[in-house]
């Protein structure tokens, strides 16, 4: 990676501004996967560890139209001060002005202060200098790190515009998922097999192209295939049979097929659940799919929030199940890996 990061920078006694990405699902207030908050603790603990004076996290939290309370960050905070060991987590409901600037005095030496969703202003997704300037002067900050990858394909105050206010660096989630998609989209060992799933054929069909020459063999089921998905390209295998007339999940031919593709694999890219596997009825498929990945040795990568929470739910249960990657991309990881502009990543510091 061409981006300076935090291994190397020195940010001792620094107030630093972290974009996170705490756009987690939530269902009647309440986190339903805490995936994008767990993955942020590793720069967290090093920034500690290094000696940062403040930590400010500014992150959005859905797609408000204005302040809509049912989507601030508040319960995302309390839910960081859980897992954050030694605690010190505080929240304050602005972005900037007099509260910002009070809680960041306030805050303990090593202390984290997560912002209100940054969705809640117009400036953030406007990539507004004077939204981003508000921000970093409310905050005093010394050092931008961006942290947050699933909103880096995204042009925004907080992934953009900042960026020409302050020095700006990678931190380690970034560089996580960056290092190993890129050893996806750049370089994968063979034979190199990607599986599609999921219902929306116009999202998936970007990465098909993308990986049509690379790729040994594309496997493709879900909706997609229970649709009629069809392909000239000699390496894309389409799902064959179904569980039942609902076409909910896929048959036991093509499931077996699939694992043996999945078994074979060096590499190995899965993005979108093979059936309606929110209904444990319709999850065998993805099941026997998540299983022969996780088992396997090989390089795996796992993107797509419905594939990814899929695959943790079973881990919870499968504790030996172990993949290279479960990606809080989202929507950015498919399109770095499509090779689409990031400016959230394009905008940092080069090394
Ligand atoms: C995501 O969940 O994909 C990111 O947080 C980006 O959210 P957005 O699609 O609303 O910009």
């Amino acid at each position: 990676m061409n981006k300076e990061t935090i291994r190397s920078v020195t940010v001792r006694r620094m107030t630093v501004l972290v974009r996170v990405d705490y756009n987690v699902p939530m269902e009647d207030g309440k986190i339903v996967d805490d995936l994008r908050i767990r993955e942020s603790l590793p720069t967290l603990e090093l920034l500690r560890k290094k000696g940062a004076r403040r930590i400010i996290l500014i992150s959005h939290l859905g797609r408000p139209e204005g302040k809509d309370k049912s989507l601030s960050l508040a319960p995302v905070a309390e839910r960081l001060k859980e897992l954050m060991p030694g605690g010190k987590v505080f929240f304050v409901s602005d972005v900037s002005g007099p509260d910002v600037d009070e809680a960041v005095e306030k805050l303990p030496v090593g202390g984290i202060l997560v912002l209100e969703n940054l969705r809640f202003y117009k400036g953030e997704e406007q990539n507004s200098p004077e939204f981003a300037k508000e921000i970093v002067d409310a905050t005093h900050a010394d050092l931008f790190i961006q942290d947050g990858f699933a909103v880096c394909h995204r042009a925004h105050a907080s992934t953009e515009a900042v960026t020409k206010e302050l020095p700006s660096i990678a931190g380690l989630l970034l560089e996580k998922e960056i290092t190993e998609l890129s050893k996806i989209s750049d370089n994968p060992s063979h034979p190199f097999v990607v599986v599609i799933g999921g219902s929306k054929v116009e999202d998936k069909q970007p990465l098909i192209d993308k990986f049509a020459k690379t790729a040994d063999q594309i496997i493709v089921g879900g909706k997609i295939a229970a649709d009629g998905y069809t392909s000239d390209l000699k390496n894309v295998y389409v799902a064959e049979d179904f569980s039942d007339e609902s076409k909910y999940d896929l048959g036991p031919k093509s499931t077996a097929k699939i694992v043996d593709f999945a078994k074979s694999a060096k590499t190995i890219l899965w993005n979108g659940l093979l059936g309606m596997a929110e209904n444990p009825e319709y999850a065998k498929s993805s099941e026997a799919l998540a299983v022969a990945i996780g088992e396997s040795k090989n390089t795996s990568v796992i993107c797509g929030g419905d594939t990814t929470g899929f695959v943790e739910n079973l881990q919870k249960t499968h504790s030996d199940l172990d993949y290279s990657l479960i990606s809080t991309g989202g929507g950015a990881a498919l399109e770095f890996l499509c090779g689409e502009p990031m400016p959230g990543i394009d905008s940092l510091d080069e090394k």
